[in-house]
């Protein structure tokens, strides 16, 4: 099956799609993006995900070539090309084409691509859980803005796969964690408090990140929004990620520490059979 992407307007081959090589996304980073989940033909969190693209480009005075309903629209036109049952979405905002020079230029328009990928994502329990490795935090001071500025991210997760751990951790200079190369993440206390960092300019505020502390609060469960160090991360009970990619992933080892005795928590899987039944009913 031939695979169809959206470049400014136009539904494209995905072989063939292309932007332009003076596209400020390209020449300097100078876009955002964003990832949106869908499973068994359901989004989740779409509005949350529009919501903090519209906040990214704000925060970059970047206008969105298109509206919110003409973005709803793209994105199920590409679904239904592409017949994607289970996959990402991917939006990407680039303030457009102009002759090199770092300040904004006069006149440009900005560049808006969509793609989709099929992804075979587990539903189910996770029975064996995944390997984090730490690396030092070397991005910079907005990581709440969703940009496509990733090398240090891309760095992370490469030093991670080259240790055939799934996730870099990332550590800030005062020896807290701030999140994971593409995730946020949580703890579990041996007291049962489920601790994120709370969401300013250190982390990106995770959609999903929010979803589960609602499905937390729901179940009861203390949640409390706070840095936390590494050391009280390698004691914690539980260990988490947060994404739309990863959904809610159990982290049994970081580096060469065991967490929760290798297994898989109680709370890591509870928290996602829940989010993926509100993915389901449409929540
Ligand atoms: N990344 N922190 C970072 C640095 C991220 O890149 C992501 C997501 C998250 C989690 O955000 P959300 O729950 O809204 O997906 C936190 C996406 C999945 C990516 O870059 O592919």
């Amino acid at each position: 099956m031939s695979r169809f992407a959206y470049v400014n307007g136009q539904y494209l081959s995905h072989h063939n799609a292309a932007v332009h090589i003076e596209d400020r996304g390209y020449q300097f980073g100078d876009g955002v993006y964003e990832v949106v989940l869908l499973i068994d033909g359901k989004m989740a969190d779409c509005e949350g995900h529009l919501k903090r693209l519209q906040r990214s480009l704000d925060e970059l005075s970047l206008s969105s070539p298109v509206s919110d309903a003409a973005l709803r629209q793209i994105m199920n036109r590409l679904i239904r090309l592409n017949r994607l049952k289970t996959g990402i979405i991917y939006i990407q905002i680039t303030r457009g084409v102009a002759r090199r020079d770092h300040k904004f230029p006069q006149h440009s328009h900005p560049s808006l691509v969509m793609t989709v990928k099929h992804l075979s994502v587990n539903t189910g329990q996770q029975l064996a859980g995944k390997s984090a490795i730490t690396v030092p935090d070397q991005r910079w001071e907005r990581r709440d803005i969703k940009t496509i500025q990733l090398l240090p991210n891309c760095l992370a997760k490469q030093a991670a796969a080259e240790q055939g751990a799934y996730e870099a951790i990332m550590v800030m200079a005062d020896g807290t964690v701030s999140e994971g190369s593409s995730s946020n993440v949580w703890i579990l206390t041996g007291s049962g408090q489920l601790i994120t960092r709370q969401a300013n300019e250190a982390i990106l505020n995770g959609i999903t990140r929010r979803s589960i502390q609602r499905i937390a609060a729901e179940r009861q469960l203390e949640i409390i929004e706070r840095p936390f160090t590494v050391e009280e991360m390698m004691a914690a009970k539980e260990v988490f990620v947060t994404s739309a990619t990863s959904m809610v992933t159990a982290l049994t080892q970081i580096d060469d520490k065991q967490i929760h005795e290798g297994e898989v928590g109680l709370i890591a899987t509870a928290l996602k059979a829940d989010y993926i039944e509100c993915i389901q009913v449409g929540e």
